[in-house]
């Protein structure tokens, strides 16, 4: 690992579960004292978004469990897997399209590799659906990102 132990949260848009990976594990770095042990960082499979704020609507959930989701998206790049120790994807498609850039890549991972199997394989994408679906992607991320930073922590 380097100092900091550095890690991207990657979706297709970069604009729901990503940007709130990044912001829940932002809010337990800063809460356990450890902010200049990491580095967080989000992107996306798909530049659609570029340049744009995390979804109105995810920004709304978030909030309402105190997280500030302040990133702009942006896409993966083929250095972001050089440069990152660990590139976590929301579900296998984004998985697979990351694999894509770099075969090689064994820093690569999913979610669900830091849940029990209570929970779905896939962080099930929000964008086209109603209030519950932000709540399950909070939901499955709280619930992984103690086991992530144990991870990066390591
Ligand atoms: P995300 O959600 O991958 O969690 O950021 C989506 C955002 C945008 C789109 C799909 C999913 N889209 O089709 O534009």
């Amino acid at each position: 690992m380097t100092t900091p132990a550095s890690i991207l949260f990657v979706c297709l848009g970069n604009i729901c579960r990503s940007p709130t990976g990044e912001g829940v594990l932002q809010h337990l770095v800063e809460e356990r004292g450890l902010d200049s042990k990491v580095t967080i960082d989000s992107a996306g499979t798909i530049g659609y978004h570029e340049g744009n704020p995390a979804d109105r609507r995810m920004r709304d959930h978030a909030s309402k469990r105190d997280y500030d989701l302040t990133s702009r998206s942006r896409k993966i790049v083929p250095d972001d897997l050089d440069r990152f120790d660990l590139v976590i994807a929301m579900d296998r498609q984004n998985h697979s399209d990351i694999m894509e850039i770099d075969p090689t890549a064994t820093n690569v991972k999913l979610m669900s590799d830091f849940l029990d199997d209570s929970w779905p394989v896939d962080v099930p994408d929000p964008y086209y659906g109603g209030a519950d679906g932000f709540e399950t992607v909070l939901d499955m991320i709280e619930a992984a990102c103690p086991n992530i930073l144990d991870e990066l922590l390591r």
